[in-house]
């Protein structure tokens, strides 16, 4: 009674009508405008539903009941969707997951993902060299940049307590002398090196911030200055963290100095790249990433955090076989050249205030209001407005003590004009508001 409710090759109609019928309500649901605007209150009960029924629905019935849900998501094809890194999927890679959820293999062991593990040991080797890590690199496919974080400064304090003081953390736990290991990041890196040094026991406090300049990028003088510090104070840097493609402005710190800073200092080189590493298909900004092959990755005998893990690989493999690489560097080059004009047009409005000279997707922006009043106030108010009324999904941000507004240009089908309506939009709703 229960064979039909799986995939097997002979119930293969039923699979692929079952995935047919989803795609379409998908589509069908999908609504035109970037956020229906609803409130938490209206969505809880718009989905009020029995979490378990008694009898199940069959799949058509089921489906229907998630209309609402796709009609109350974030659109992000919409072109006014622009706030997080948060891009709209490619359709190639929405096919191989399709694949990549009906085999379901497990990434742990080879008996339960043969195939796959050899592919993704083959993208593992492809992505170290594309990356131009030294022969002896390995590389792992993590659950995002969170664990990324967490696991480069993992490696990082295990091997500086270990070659200090020949001391297996694994083994025995944090030797009394850890409370002198250090992190060293910018000012604007992501909360995750914090987070991931609460983690490793050493707590929030061993996270030394490095001041960055205009742009957002790691000042390396100051790096040095920070380095000669803790030398005096019997302090050791264990990690220095750079960032290529900060989360709020894109800037990429310079890796090539902060290399030869963390080598003189005998410092582990990590380099949060979650947003950066895109650029390395890019002809025209591949250069940003200069430094990125100095950053240090040992090969590790149980190399992933996660026990049994998703092929997510195969997303990947099959975006690149389908796109292509020069497709793939266009795109990432497209997303560069909507932050350039976003930001031209900015530079050009009076009624707008740009707050960095963009490096890469990210532009941080604010409303300046035409009478003296809380600027801080009205540019949140000015977002909330767009958001509740289903206009925009736009992205915020606190600089130095002020409310910013945000586009993190994801999506290379978006047009300039797009671009340039939606800030005129803003300026529409700033007026409004001030009036
Ligand atoms: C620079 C940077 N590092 C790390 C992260 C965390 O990544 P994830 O959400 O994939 O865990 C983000 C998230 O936006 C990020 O922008």
């Amino acid at each position: 009674m229960f064979e039909t409710d799986f995939l097997t090759p002979t119930h293969g109609a039923a699979y692929r009508d079952a995935v047919a019928k989803a795609v379409d309500t998908l589509l069908a649901a999908l609504p035109s405008r970037s956020y229906s605007g609803k409130s938490a209150d209206e969505l809880a009960v718009l989905l009020e539903s029995k979490i378990l029924p008694t009898n199940g629905t069959g799949i058509e019935e089921g489906l229907n009941r998630l209309r609402p849900l796709i009609a109350n998501s974030i659109v992000l094809t919409h072109p006014n969707t622009i706030a997080h890194l948060h891009c709209p999927p490619l359709i190639a890679s929405l096919a191989a997951e399709v694949i990549v959820s009906a085999l379901n293999q497990s990434m742990d062991s080879f008996d339960q993902a043969p195939a796959a593990t050899v592919l993704e040991l083959a993208m593992s080797r492809w992505l170290c060299d594309e990356a131009g890590l030294p022969a002896g690199s390995d590389a792992i496919f993590t659950s995002g940049a969170t664990q990324s974080n967490f696991m480069g400064l993992l490696l990082a304090r295990d091997f500086c307590i270990s070659s200090r003081w020949q001391w297996s953390v694994q083994r025995r736990g944090l030797p009394p002398q850890a409370n002198r290991l250090r992190f060293l990041c910018s000012d604007v890196a992501h909360f995750t090196v914090e987070k991931s040094a609460a983690q490793l026991g050493l707590g929030t406090d061993a996270v030394i911030k490095v001041r960055v300049d205009d742009d957002y990028r790691m000042i390396p003088g100051e790096l040095a200055k920070s380095l000669r510090r803790l030398k005096d104070n019997d302090l050791i840097p264990a990690a220095i963290v750079g960032t290529a493609g900060t989360t709020d402005f894109g800037s990429i710190d310079p890796l090539a100095e902060i290399a030869s800073l963390a080598r003189e200092a005998g410092a582990w080189l990590h380099v949060d790249a979650a947003y950066g590493s895109a650029l390395l298909l890019s002809r025209r900004h591949r250069d940003l990433l200069r430094g990125f092959d100095q950053a240090d990755f040992p090969n590790l005998v149980n190399k992933s955090l996660s026990t049994t893990r998703r092929f997510d690989a195969l997303k990947l493999w099959l975006s690149f076989q389908v796109l292509g690489r020069e497709k793939f560097g266009q795109m990432v080059d497209r997303t560069i050249g909507l932050a350039a004009h976003a930001a031209a047009f900015i530079r050009n409005s009076p009624a707008l205030e740009l707050l960095h000279n963009p490096q890469y997707g990210c532009v941080v922006f604010r409303y300046r209001p035409a009478r003296d009043s809380d600027s801080d106030a009205l540019n949140s108010a000015l977002r909330q407005k767009l958001f509740e009324r289903g206009v925009a999904v736009i992205g915020h941000t606190r600089v130095r003590g002020r409310q910013c507004l945000k586009f993190t240009c994801m999506n290379p089908a978006t047009s300039e004009k797009e671009i340039e309506d939606l800030l005129r939009q803003i300026v529409e709703q700033g007026r409004v508001i001030e009036n």
